[in-house]
């Protein structure tokens, strides 16, 4: 994710773009940069927040510009990673905001034709790609450009001696705003309300022109199509939260895209990475804090299964003190951030011991990366709410496709076992969409939550860490007791705690083989009237006959269940949470990033 801004009018450039990218910066802060026509093109990016080149932006006289703020996806936040990007002649300047697939080979086939590289990013390419085939019109260098191009993109273009901007989209956002003898492109509204509040939205595959005198929106196949302007009457706070009233909720309406970004490229993964092929091990240790661990709970199903290899955990607060037999198992290290300290501690410390090290988190150039032999990256975009959202169903996905890999690498998933697996991970985007338009009745659940003072959470199986990260979800936001517990385990303590003010929220998977043990462990519950509400595959009536309230999800094969059920769960926080007027993108005593051991 990463913000992007044209302008073309009367007003002066740099000021309009540094204004909006002020505004965009929550979609990424590795790096910003301007390129304004003065008349000739002027460019100045620079690493770090957009403060840092704002204090070193020289005066630039110029109406027309791009400019970009970036969260790095390929590439280290460097100067030289930093957009905008020109081509060789300096004359086409280029900003992008998505992942390009197939740049290593476009780059490749680039510089036999003699192309100059200056940057390690995906982006790069277009803008020789548009250079390629410029001959005075760059509309159409930029179509012919896009053909070539697999991935995803909202990008901006501008050509040296002419005030027009080139805008398109695919997958990713773009808003035209419409001013007068002004317009503006953005990757959202937010960055416009300064200047307009009339925009027109651009669709998937659409190409735009930009004058200062008017707008012009053209189809896939180059026909023009009519688009009404919408008034905006968001305030620039409601619409960085893109009219969601925090960020947790936007971040977890962004779960489907980010899950397809993390799905991008995952064949290669799983044919090039690099580990497996190089290393023999016969074990794996994961290790990790807080959400991270849960996932890294998740993990061990994972790969189990499909992996067929033995998996152990650690905390990292506690590998660093632990006595360290002598094994020297696969470490897969997982922290969002990447700067979690004793996450950090923990690598260096299985290095240290001999291992071979794997890191897996969402944040490009993060400490954790220079730690590692190898890096994942989950591809969420930043996450803002401190409650790990779309970082921590990520974080599930890179541990299907690392899981995979090895079971492949390993022969034990067959080719035919490898594309079933595959084919479920790709269904996931629209499983979780159809969790979120499901949200109203979740919300509707949540009225007998609120009260409680206990709130216990059981599951089996793989969904038993899922139930784990839906306590620690809820206790970090609504700040009320919870606690998750493997569902057979609460015969031994746990069920003397129980009665008709504790609410228990379990999670039994029709499709899983623990399903009938589930049930009865819910009928315990129901026995010591402890209300239950559930959360199964849709249409399952037995379950909805001992629960007080039953929430459906659709019903996915047993080993990725954990993806819609967390989807609930988080949305079960996160309204308890606004239900009991908890500040929830910056609960108390939390932070999102723990630097300190
Ligand atoms: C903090 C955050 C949690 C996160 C944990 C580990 O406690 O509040 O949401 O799960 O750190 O963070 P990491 O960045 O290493 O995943």
């Amino acid at each position: 994710m990463c913000g992007i801004i044209g302008y073309t009018g009367y007003r002066q450039a740099a000021e309009v773009l540094i204004e909006a990218l002020r505004r965009l910066e929550y979609r990424g802060y590795d790096s910003a940069g301007v390129a304004i026509l003065s008349p000739s093109l002027k460019i100045h990016k620079k690493k770090g927040e957009l403060h840092q080149l704002q204090s070193s932006l020289p005066h630039i006289d110029g109406r027309v510009g791009v400019g970009h703020t970036r969260w790095a996806t390929c590439g280290k936040p460097s100067n030289e990673n930093a957009h905008p990007f020109l081509d060789c002649s300096g004359k086409i300047a280029l900003v992008h905001n998505g992942i390009i697939e197939n740049y290593m080979a476009l780059k490749e086939g680039l510089q036999e034709e003699g192309h100059k590289f200056s940057s390690q990013t995906d982006t790069e390419v277009i803008v020789h790609l548009i250079e390629k085939f410029y001959q005075g019109d760059l509309h159409e260098a930029v179509k012919s450009a896009l053909k070539e191009i697999k991935g995803t993109y909202a990008i901006a273009a501008v050509v040296q001696g002419s005030d027009e901007i080139v805008a398109a989209r695919k997958e990713n956002p773009l808003v035209i705003g419409v001013g007068v003898n002004e317009n503006f492109v953005a990757s959202d509204v937010t960055a416009l309300l300064s200047y307009t509040n009339k925009v027109r939205h651009v669709m998937d595959g659409e190409t735009v022109l930009v004058r200062p005198e008017g707008v012009r929106v053209f189809d896939s196949e180059g026909r023009e199509v009519h688009r009404e302007d919408t008034i905006i009457t968001w305030s620039a706070e409601d619409a960085q939260k893109g009219g969601f009233p925090h960020f947790m909720l936007k971040e977890i309406f962004e779960e489907p895209q980010a899950i397809h970004n993390s799905l991008l490229g995952t064949l290669d993964i799983i044919e090039n990475g690099e580990i497996v092929p190089n290393v023999q091990f016969s074990s794996i240790k994961i290790i990790a804090c807080g959400s991270s661990y849960h996932a890294a709970m998740v993990g061990k199903y994972i790969l189990e299964e499909l992996g067929k290899i033995p998996v152990t955990l650690e905390l990292a607060s506690e590998y660093r003190y632990s006595p360290g037999a002598k094994e020297f198992p696969l470490v897969i290290l997982i922290s969002q951030s990447g700067e979690t300290a004793d996450t950090l501690a923990a690598a260096r410390e299985a290095r240290r011991r001999g291992c071979r090290t794997m890191g897996i988190t969402n944040v490009i150039g993060s400490t954790l990366t220079r730690e590692v032999d190898e890096v994942v990256y989950t591809r969420a975009g930043p996450e803002i709410g401190v409650a790990a959202t779309k970082t921590f169903l990520t974080q599930l996905i890179a541990l299907y496709i690392i899981s995979i890999r090895i079971g492949f690498a390993r022969r034990v998933l067959s080719h035919d076992a490898m594309w079933k697996a595959l084919s479920e991970l790709r269904k996931m985007p629209g499983v979780v969409q159809a969790v979120l338009d499901n949200a109203a009745e979740v919300e509707k659940t949540v009225e007998l939550l609120v009260p409680a003072r206990d709130i216990f959470f059981i599951g089996r199986n793989v969904n038993y860490p899922t139930m784990l990260e839906g306590a620690l979800k809820l206790k970090e936001i609504s700040y009320i007791h919870a606690e998750g517990f493997a569902a057979g385990e609460l015969k031994h303590g746990p069920l003397a705690l129980l009665d008709a003010t504790t609410p228990v929220i379990a999670v039994a998977m029709r499709t899983d083989h623990t399903y009938e043990k589930m049930l009865a462990n819910i009928s315990e519950v129901a026995a010591r009237e402890s209300p239950v509400l559930s959360i199964g595959c849709d249409g399952d009536r037995e379950l909805a006959a001992v629960s007080v309230n039953m929430i459906k999800v659709p019903c996915v094969s047993p080993l990725f269940s954990p993806i819609p059920v967390t989807v609930v769960l988080q949305l079960i926080a996160y309204y308890t949470a606004q239900k009991k007027g908890r500040s929830i993108d910056k609960p108390k005593n939390l932070a999102k990033s723990v630097t300190v051991e």
